[in-house]
């Protein structure tokens, strides 16, 4: 028996051999038909069939050696049955546990991802203990000199990208911090050959993401969340979606095809320009001074005003007050509603930060209830960020966040909200527990999303701890990184859109020098690097000279002008921040929208001779003509040799709008 799926462009075609699912082939539409690329021939000596086949979903008891994706006690089950009326769900059942097992695949309607995911039942007598439950394993038909390429980091480092070949044995990445974390991506790939198959892990606890290359040069991926599960007689357990996706158009390829997924859950509405005050005030937030920045960012054109933390009783610095939910009155004498109102009054939105998972022991609440955080009797409890992490997996922890949550959007007219989360989790006896918090984390964002459908979701992790398809999935726009240095946030933007849609990537204009980079650049480079996602500003506008604020007042239009193309159009990014040339191109309908930037040096341009650098586009019609700043270009021309742009040394960074003619 075999099975096809057909996305937009790609096809996955898996058959059944005894007891398991092998994949015959996955690529182009059509790429089923001929001799599967991963069958093997030979003799398998001194391993198992199950070892060297391209398995679906192994059990530990059909892979015994190489790795399996479901850990339970040597287990080996048959198939039952397979259904596939909306795309495949194949049952297996073992006799001997009770343990049955449908493996599901679905591609996602109008995208080349196919989500993944597989569904337990039992229903034997005893409780059973599973070491390990993965979500999919792909083997992908790896070309020769194939890399594995990632995204690594650590806090204000996100999103950086890395490649590595591997000839054989395992790369591994993931996290145990309770949540996707900043030192690694849950996105891996294999590309080589032009071609890239990508794989991604929609969840936000901890996670495992590992690539194993065989004798024969096959690349298998394995993405699985769940460790250490015990199933009771009768209980069932569905893992997170793995999704796979595949680009004969090399990484960048990839990349599109991940913006496509990401913007079928996205909802449609204009991603405000915001203002943030985080930077220029930090935790010193009075009404005065935030209604002072809110009369500038409302000059500028910024649209929605964001009071970041330092809002609420006790939260004069980082030491306390999480847990805590109500505005200071002393920072707001005249009352938090009079202040929300005179800021709205200037014609702006209004956003509030929140931290709703933690709190800090100096606080009310952990008074109150110490036995809500993540502890182990008798251990010591680790503070970080001076703050707990609360036990959100628990009945009263998700009422009291959801309660927070609710009173706050009732009582005051809020538009926007950033949901941050600065700390990983360290205590805890339950290793159910990274199910149960994720779980009810997405109960509290699709109950917001239902109950205050015009509130804006921002979602932050101390940056970008908390980037994964599912909050994709649930917040309107990311915060990628804490750090806006010019320089590197180019290379985190670069990483984060080879994984992410640019409508999710929120990103600000803040002061140079700023605290990350002491070499600045211009605000012209600043701001046209806001405008690759989503567009904000977090510097202290009041600060900024009159031509400054011209100058943001200039760049802010512009941004509205192309703001759909921007979070809405096929991205190609050119050139890499650590090339001469780096840009992206975003295309939608008839324009088009290049950014770039000069990441050399600027020192002595135009008094030297030079060249034109170059940016090849992308994606246009050979034949279609395309104006630019008063110029023409063919197609042909902007793909083949490219789009001049001239930096000098007070020219740093570029927005061309094209039009095809
Ligand atoms: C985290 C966020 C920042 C800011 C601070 C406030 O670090 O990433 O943007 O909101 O918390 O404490």
């Amino acid at each position: 028996m075999r099975w096809t799926l057909t996305g937009a462009t790609t096809e996955y075609t898996v058959a059944l051999r005894d007891e398991w699912l092998e994949l015959h082939s996955w690529g182009p539409v059509g790429v089923h038909d001929g001799p599967s690329p991963l069958a093997f021939h030979g003799k398998v000596q001194y391993l198992t069939p199950g070892d060297v086949a391209p398995v679906e979903y192994a059990t530990d008891g059909q892979r015994p050696f190489l790795g399996a994706d479901l850990v339970a006690g040597n287990l080996r089950w048959g198939f039952v049955a397979a259904d596939d009326s909306d795309g495949l769900r194949a049952t297996f059942a073992d006799a001997l546990t009770g343990l049955r097992g449908t493996q599901c695949y679905r591609f996602a309607p109008g995208t080349d991802v196919i989500e993944r995911w597989v569904e337990l039942h039992h229903d034997g007598p005893d409780a059973l203990e599973l070491g390990a439950v993965g979500s999919a394993a792909f083997c992908v038909p790896t070309p020769a000199g194939a890399r594995l390429g990632y995204l690594h980091g650590q806090w204000s480092q996100e999103f950086t990208w890395a490649e590595v070949a591997v000839p054989r044995g395992r790369f591994e990445i993931g996290s145990t911090q309770g949540v996707t974390g900043h030192q690694f991506a849950p996105y891996l790939c294999v590309a080589g050959g032009g071609d890239a198959w990508g794989v991604q892990l929609a969840w936000s606890g901890s996670w495992q993401l590992s690539a194993d290359v065989d004798a024969v040069g096959t690349t298998r991926v394995r993405a699985g969340a769940l460790r250490d599960v015990r199933l009771a007689p009768g209980g069932t357990l569905t893992t997170p979606i793995a999704a796979g996706a595949y680009s004969g158009d090399g990484v960048d390829g990839l990349a599109r095809v991940w913006h496509t997924y990401e913007r079928r859950s996205a909802r449609d509405r204009h991603r405000p320009v915001i203002y943030n005050s985080w930077e220029a005030t930090t935790f010193d937030v009075t009404a005065a001074g935030q209604l002072a920045l809110a009369d500038v960012a409302a000059d500028l054109g910024v649209e929605t005003f964001v009071v970041d933390d330092g809002w609420f009783v006790g939260r004069d610095d980082d030491r306390g007050g999480l847990g805590d939910w109500t505005p200071d009155p002393a920072k707001f004498p005249d009352g938090f509603g009079a202040f929300v109102d005179a800021v709205k009054a200037k014609g702006l939105g209004f956003g509030l930060w929140v931290e709703p998972e933690m709190v800090n022991p100096a606080s009310e609440l952990y008074a109150r209830h110490p036995d809500w955080v993540y502890r182990i009797a008798g251990r010591p409890q680790t503070s970080i960020r001076n703050q707990y992490l609360l036990d959100l997996g628990r009945a009263d922890v998700f009422e009291f966040v959801t309660g927070t949550l609710e009173g706050l959007l009732s009582r005051y007219p809020i538009d926007y909200l950033k949901w941050d989360f600065n700390r990983p989790r360290t205590e805890s006896a339950d290793p159910a527990a990274d199910a149960r918090h994720v779980a009810n984390l997405y109960r509290v964002l699709d109950g917001l999303r239902e109950r205050f459908p015009h509130v804006t979701v921002e979602g932050c992790a101390a940056g970008g701890a908390r980037v994964d398809l599912a909050t994709a999935a649930r917040v309107d726009v990311l915060w990628p990184s804490d750090n806006t240095a010019p320089m590197d946030r180019l290379r985190i933007q670069h990483g984060f859109l080879a994984a992410h849609a640019p409508h999710l990537m929120s990103s600000w204009v803040t002061d140079a020098p700023g605290l990350f980079d002491a070499r600045p650049r211009s605000l012209d480079f600043r701001f046209v690097l806001a405008c690759a996602g989503v567009l904000g500003i977090g510097a202290d506008v009041e600060r900024w000279s009159a031509a400054s604020r011209d100058r943001a007042k200039e760049w802010i239009a512009r941004y509205k002008d192309v703001r759909d193309v921007i979070t809405g159009g096929t991205v190609y990014r050119i050139g890499s921040p650590d090339s001469a040339r780096c840009a992206v191109q975003y295309t939608l309908g008839a324009r088009t929208v290049v950014l770039a930037w000069n990441t050399g040096t600027l020192d002595g341009l135009g008094h030297v001779p030079g060249r034109d650098v170059r940016l090849p586009l992308r994606g246009l019609a050979g034949g279609a003509r395309y104006r630019a700043r008063g110029a023409e270009f063919s197609g042909t021309h902007l793909a083949a040799v490219g789009l001049p742009v001239r930096w000098t040394a007070s020219h740093d960074a570029e927005m061309i709008v094209l039009e095809e003619l």
